[in-house]
């Protein structure tokens, strides 16, 4: 331990990015940092100013020795991306996506827990609580294709969906010990009946690894369509659910109408055992509608704060924060408008931090 009571220091590079980025980054850091003390570690944060801005500045979004620069911390907190200035795409693939691969980041975990207090268009949601775990490094997002013929009415466009049996078996492992952790079952979600190459790959090596390996977990498989449909009529019966890039995406964003929206829905990028940092991020982008009107939820970013703070050993804080969401998502001066609040981005933030200072001795 060092003189100022802390055992540890959590290095976390901050990357606010674009949009909305910067005000739920600054409103939340200081949040999770506090949090963090529960556990007696220091949090230490280098600001990263990569993203559109940068990028319309220098002509890169990040610097070239950004994968080594982010392997000096111990994980990354980013806001979003999605300039104003750019197509969506160029902002996508200039930082989330090559972070994501550089990195091996192959976990995408998004947990959706309904909170009380929180309207969500879907009734009936006490007890709901699984966890999409998404394939991040392939799929439909594997960014080989092409177009040709351009503009002409001949004109042709293909993304080729990559299916490897190596990815499949490292998510699979990973969710499935996450389903036996957790003591819920896994639920595979494809489209094997329609996609009969890659998604039969994922049945086949996922149904197998389960027997060979977890024969204690219950496993399912669920067509996508349907699981749609099952994510809003029934989910109290969900517990893990492994999806593609693609599916995972969607899904998780059906989801967060179950936690509230897309202010409450977050997310961690891991690469389970791998020691690279993860990304812990809001599912939701940029927000350029409401960006610099300080209305942006930031609750989605602190609970990617405490999905931070768990993976880096801080479990105390991870909890006190959850907890204290739970405790202030009820009141109207605390929260955000769009979860039927009139606080600000920083007051709501604040108030998460008043309430588990008030509830730690
Ligand atoms: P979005 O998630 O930015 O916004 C969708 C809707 O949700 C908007 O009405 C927005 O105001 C609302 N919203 C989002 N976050 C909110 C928050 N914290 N508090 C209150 N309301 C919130 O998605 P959209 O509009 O499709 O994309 C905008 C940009 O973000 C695009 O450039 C897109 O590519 C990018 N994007 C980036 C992501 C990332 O950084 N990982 C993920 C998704 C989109
Ligand atoms: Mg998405």
């Amino acid at each position: 331990m060092n003189a100022s009571g802390h055992e540890r220091t959590l290095r976390i590079a901050a990357i606010a990015g674009d949009g909305i980025g910067p005000e739920i980054v600054g409103a939340s850091l200081p949040v999770i940092a506090a949090a963090a003390r529960l556990d007696r570690v220091r949090v230490e944060v280098t600001e990263l100013d990569w993203g559109g801005e940068r990028l319309l500045r220098t002509g890169a979004a990040m610097p070239e020795d950004a994968t080594a620069v982010v392997r000096e911390h111990d994980a990354i907190l980013l806001g979003a991306v999605g300039h104003p200035q750019l197509t969506p795409d160029v902002s996508v693939w200039s930082l989330v996506l090559p972070l994501r691969k550089e990195l091996d980041l192959y976990v995408n975990l998004r947990p959706i827990r309904a909170l009380e207090n929180v309207d969500s268009p879907v009734v009936d949601l006490a007890g709901t609580d699984f966890v999409v775990v998404r394939e991040n490094t392939e799929g439909e997002y594997s960014g080989i294709g092409g177009r040709v013929h351009s503009g002409g009415a001949h004109e042709v466009a293909t993304d080729v969906a990559v299916h490897s049996r190596r990815a499949l078996t490292r998510i699979g492992r990973y969710a499935f010990g996450l389903a036996r952790e957790r003591g819920q079952r896994l639920t595979l979600v494809t489209k094997s009946n329609v996609s009969r190459h890659g998604y039969a790959l994922w049945d086949e090596v996922i149904g197998e690894l389960g027997a060979a390996e977890f024969p204690d977990v219950p496993f399912e498989l669920a067509f996508v369509d349907a699981m749609a449909t099952r994510m809003i009529e029934r989910p109290r019966s969900l517990g893990v659910l492994l999806c593609s890039n693609l599916f995972g995406d969607i899904l998780s964003d059906l989801g967060a109408v179950l936690q509230g929206g897309l202010g409450m829905a977050a997310s961690a990028n891991l690469c389970p055992g791998g020691g690279v940092p993860g990304v812990f991020e809001p599912v939701h982008g940029s927000a350029p509608d409401i960006a610099g009107k300080g209305i942006a939820n930031p609750l989605a970013t602190i609970l990617s704060g405490a999905l931070l703070l768990r993976e880096n050993g801080c479990p105390l804080g991870a909890a006190a924060l959850e907890e204290a969401i739970s405790a202030t998502v009820g009141r109207a001066e605390a929260t955000t408008p769009d979860i039927g609040g009139t606080a600000d981005t920083v007051t709501a933030a604040n108030a998460v931090m008043d309430e588990f200072e008030a509830a730690t001795p």
